[in-house]
């Protein structure tokens, strides 16, 4: 019985074009794809990385954000996106990640008119503008110039 889980060439082969020199060849002398292009959790890892990370990648349908305010949460390559539909009409896409901390802005695609972290509650317009940050008021940060003893 074939086991499928077990990966049949070494990792470091995926990346080097010898490995994939019968798929090349003229139709009828050419092999398929190496099986672990369907099994190998390395070779998905480096296909994230090398290929989707790197290209564009269609993540869903017009009519899912078709209204302003229309947020679709999706994935490519291992990164949460969000593909928002702003107030101007535009479709803009941006990483589902809060630029204080990181934390995850949307866990599932809705209609919102702003993007409230659930972490310290920095606000974000449609356009992915920072609109407040009102957990940081500016007499708490420490001045350049204050000496330290
Ligand atoms: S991580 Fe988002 S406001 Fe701090």
């Amino acid at each position: 019985m074939t086991n499928f889980n077990t990966q049949r060439l070494p990792t470091e082969s995926f990346t080097q074009p010898e490995t994939y020199h019968k798929i090349r060849l003229p139709v009828d002398q050419a092999s398929t794809l190496i099986p672990d292009a369907y099994t190998s959790d390395d070779f998905f890892a480096i296909e994230k990385e090398k290929i989707f990370a790197k290209s564009w990648v269609a993540v869903g349908c017009l009519q899912q954000v078709s209204k302003k305010g229309d947020i679709l949460v999706t994935e490519v390559a291992g990164r949460s996106i969000i593909v928002i539909r702003s107030n101007e009409d535009k479709l803009r896409a941006f990483y589902n990640v809060c630029r204080n901390r990181g934390s995850k802005l949307l866990k599932e695609s809705c209609n919102i008119k702003s993007i409230r972290c659930p972490y310290h509650a920095w606000v974000y317009g449609l356009d992915g503008k920072c609109l407040g940050t009102p957990m940081f008021q500016k007499e708490k940060y420490v001045s350049k110039k204050k000496k330290f003893t």
